[in-house]
């Protein structure tokens, strides 16, 4: 079992996003967890990583120019897997608990960004969809450096740049998924993140 997330720090994610919409922290996670996330994010690597599609249902395309980035789902099932989503399930909680968000569900992917990948800024969830509500991007880098590219850019509704994120191992960052433009500018070196989305239940919201 993965030690609790503090109430303390939950605090200052909960104050973060209601101050400013998103919150970037660099320890909430464990080292040994992320240690073991990438470990098996290194080993799974060649086997089960696709590129990444955009859009949604029978829209879904593979477009390079857009994104190009190699995906693998978390999987519920899997021992390391469970220790990411255990601490994400304490998040939603403590979320919930403080800013009455009424998050329902996690999904969640690991993500390859080989030397010159990147994703061209882009929105997670259409406004008023309600279905991606909270954005979570973790980083699996170890001794990034500052000339190794792949920065994720924050802007606010206007495209006014406010963070440049480096991939640092163990940075999280968390922001409103409809509010936030951002994008992954190209890498240098082979970039590691896990990227994931809480979600509303469309049938508590009368879909
Ligand atoms: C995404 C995304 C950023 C990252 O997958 O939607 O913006 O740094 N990812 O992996
Ligand atoms: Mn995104």
């Amino acid at each position: 079992m993965v030690s609790p997330i503090s109430e303390a720090v939950l605090d200052v994610i909960a104050d973060a996003l209601v101050d400013k919409g998103y919150s970037l922290l660099s320890d909430i996670i464990p080292d040994y967890v992320s240690l073991a996330l990438l470990e098996k994010m290194q080993a799974k690597h060649d086997i089960d990583f696709k590129y990444a599609a955009i859009g949604r249902g029978i829209e879904q395309q593979v477009n390079a120019e857009i994104r190009s980035d190699k995906i693998s789902w978390l999987d519920k099932q899997d021992h390391t897997d469970k220790a990411y989503l255990s601490i994400m399930e304490q998040l939603r909680e403590g979320l919930n608990r403080r800013l009455f968000m009424g998050l329902f569900d996690y999904e969640s992917h690991y993500a390859v960004y080989e030397p010159g990948a990147h994703y061209k800024k882009h929105v997670d969830a259409l406004k008023g969809s309600q279905n991606r509500i909270l954005t979570t991007v973790f980083f699996l880098n170890p001794h990034w450096q500052l000339d190794d590219g792949g920065e994720l850019l924050i802007y606010d509704e206007f495209d006014i740049l406010l963070e440049m994120v480096q991939p640092q191992m163990g940075t999280l960052a968390i922001f409103l998924s409809e509010r936030f433009p951002h994008e992954v500018l190209p890498t240098l070196k082979t970039r590691n993140s896990i990227a994931g989305w809480f979600r509303v239940s469309h049938a508590t919201h009368g879909f």
